[in-house]
Order: structure tokens, then C-alpha cells, then sequence
């Protein structure tokens, strides 16, 4: 028999692999809703976290609650639209993050929710220029600053938008549906460089994105029907998901989209 098939033991230390002591992780939006859970979380885990956001206030928020935490933490303004904001951030996170990153976390989305017939051009173009555009500028800086190092963590926020429909979601669901084929075009090409590439797709979670919805009686019932587990994610609920594509729990996962939708797809 192969000596291959005679290891089933668990490597040392099995019961830590969800923990991130040590390793520096980049959330970029985690100024506010689920970035800022994702950057709590793994805080909380023992990572060190650096919060970018256009939103500098929502981000030093975040970076204030992390510092409580006793880990460390900077707040760096950037505009995923704008490739040299997003450049500058890089260059400034590599400074803070002596010895590498280890994990960047690619968050930032906006929606239009309208019927086709209702949307301008330019509002298509709003959305895809942060979702997928700066989705975009985030993996290749953030990227660029982990295949060197031969390791690494990325997690693009995708959403059910990106494999499945729903009327008034026509840039989002678009941008989102390439979120997930530019993670497996990510991840093929940063595996040889041991820097895997995820994403994750959550359905309605109760964050500021979603607030017109909430707002709206029929609108929210509507999808709460959608929803086998009945309810709207909370936002907590995305950290665990977040963890599991960050550490060594998923050390042979790569350019996958896993889904945190109550079971919204199974359907
Ligand atoms: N909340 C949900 O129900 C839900 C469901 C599926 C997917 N998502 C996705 O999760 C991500 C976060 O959503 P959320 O609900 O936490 O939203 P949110 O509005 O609470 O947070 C989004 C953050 O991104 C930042 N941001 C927006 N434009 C930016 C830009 N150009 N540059 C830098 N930062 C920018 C905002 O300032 C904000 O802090 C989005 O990609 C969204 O599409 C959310």
C-alpha cells in the first residue's frame, strides 16, 4: 500500500486552525455592514487588520474597536474606483505590514435596484465601476503584494446575485456574476504562488445596502418568502464563512463562491 494512503493522521495544532494570530489581514470597506463584522472578526481571531474604506470615518471606527481588542490596526481612505487610490493603499498597508499581508479581504459593493427599462447607462456603469472594476484594482494591488511571498488569503465579495436572478438587479446581479468567474480566473492563476482565492455570496443581510428594502413592507416580505431559513442574515453571521476562507481550515479550497444564503439556492 502507498505510504500516501496510510496517512490518515491530523496535523499538529488541528484545533487552532481556524485562529489568524500573527497574520496581518487588509479589509477594504470595512468602514460599515458586513466589511466591518469580517474586520471585527478577525480581530477577534488574533489577526492584526488594516481598514480601508472611502468612508474614513466608518473606517477609524472600525480601527478604533480592533485597537480595543489589543490587536493592531490603521485606517486607510481609498477609492476602489480610482486604480491609483487603490495603488497608494497598497503601498501604504506594505509599510504597516512588516513581514506581508496574509489576507485581503475585497468587500466595497453598491446596487441601483430598478426594472432595465428604469436604468440610466450611467448608473450601470456606477455599479460595475465599484463591484467589478474595483473588485478588479483590489485583487491585483492586494495580489501583488502576496505572490511574492508565496502566500496568501483573497475573498472577493460576490452575492447569489452573481449565480442566481431577480428582477431590478440588472447591474448588480451582472457585476457579481463576474465577481465569481474573476475569482477562478484569480485563483488558477495565484495557486502556483500558494495564494488562494475565494468568494463569498451572501443573500440579504440587515446592513445600510439594504435599507430600501427593509424599509419597504412588501418589498421585504417578498424576499423573507424567498429565504427557507425565513430571515435576513445578521451581520455576525458572515464572519464565520469570512474565517473559514482565511485560514488554515480551507488550505485546499481555491476558486470557489460559497454561499451564506439560508438556503435561498437550494430551492
Ligand atoms: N447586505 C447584503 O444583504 C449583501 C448581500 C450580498 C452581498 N453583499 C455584498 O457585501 C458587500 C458589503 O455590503 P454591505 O451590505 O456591508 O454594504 P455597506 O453599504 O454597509 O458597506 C459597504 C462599504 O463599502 C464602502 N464603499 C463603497 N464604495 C466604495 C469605494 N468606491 N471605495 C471604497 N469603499 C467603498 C462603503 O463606504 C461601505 O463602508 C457588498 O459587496 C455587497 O454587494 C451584501
Amino acid at each position: 500500500m502507498s505510504s500516501d494512503l496510510e496517512q490518515t493522521g491530523l496535523p499538529e495544532g488541528i484545533q487552532e486552525i481556524f485562529r489568524l494570530d500573527g497574520q496581518r489581514a487588509i479589509v477594504t470597506g470595512a468602514g460599515s455592514g458586513l466589511g466591518r463584522a469580517i474586520a471585527l472578526g478577525f480581530a477577534h481571531f488574533g489577526a492584526d487588520v488594516a481598514c480601508l474604506d472611502v468612508d474614513v470615518e466608518g473606517a477609524s471606527a472600525t480601527e478604533a474597536e480592533i485597537s480595543k481588542l489589543g490587536r493592531e490596526s490603521l485606517t486607510v481612505g481609498v477609492d476602489v474606483r480610482d486604480w491609483e487610490s487603490v495603488l497608494s493603499s497598497a503601498r501604504e498597508v506594505e509599510a504597516w505590514a512588516d513581514g506581508g499581508v496574509d489576507i485581503a479581504v475585497n468587500v466595497p459593493g453598491i446596487n441601483r435596484r430598478k426594472p432595465v427599462l428604469e436604468l440610466e447607462p450611467e448608473e450601470f456603469s456606477e455599479v460595475l465601476d465599484v463591484n467589478l472594476r474595483g473588485l478588479f484594482h483590489c485583487a491585483k494591488a492586494y495580489g501583488g503584494l502576496m505572490v511574492p511571498n508565496g502566500r496568501g488569503r483573497i475573498i472577493n465579495m460576490a452575492s447569489i446575485f452573481g449565480l442566481v436572478a431577480m428582477e431590478r438587479q440588472a447591474a448588480y446581479a451582472a457585476s457579481k456574476g463576474a465577481v465569481v468567474q474573476l475569482t477562478k480566473v484569480l485563483a488558477l492563476e495565484f495557486a502556483p504562488h500558494n495564494v488562494l482565492v475565494n468568494a463569498l455570496a451572501p443573500a440579504y443581510f440587515t446592513t445600510p445596502l439594504v435599507r430600501q428594502i427593509m424599509e419597504d413592507r412588501d418589498w421585504y416580505e417578498d424576499v423573507v418568502r424567498r429565504v427557507p431559513q425565513g430571515r435576513f442574515g445578521e451581520v455576525w453571521e458572515v464572519v464565520g464563512p469570512a474565517l473559514f476562507l482565511a485560514s488554515r481550515a480551507s488550505s485546499f479550497v481555491t476558486g470557489t463562491t460559497l454561499l451564506v444564503d439560508g438556503g435561498w439556492t437550494a430551492a
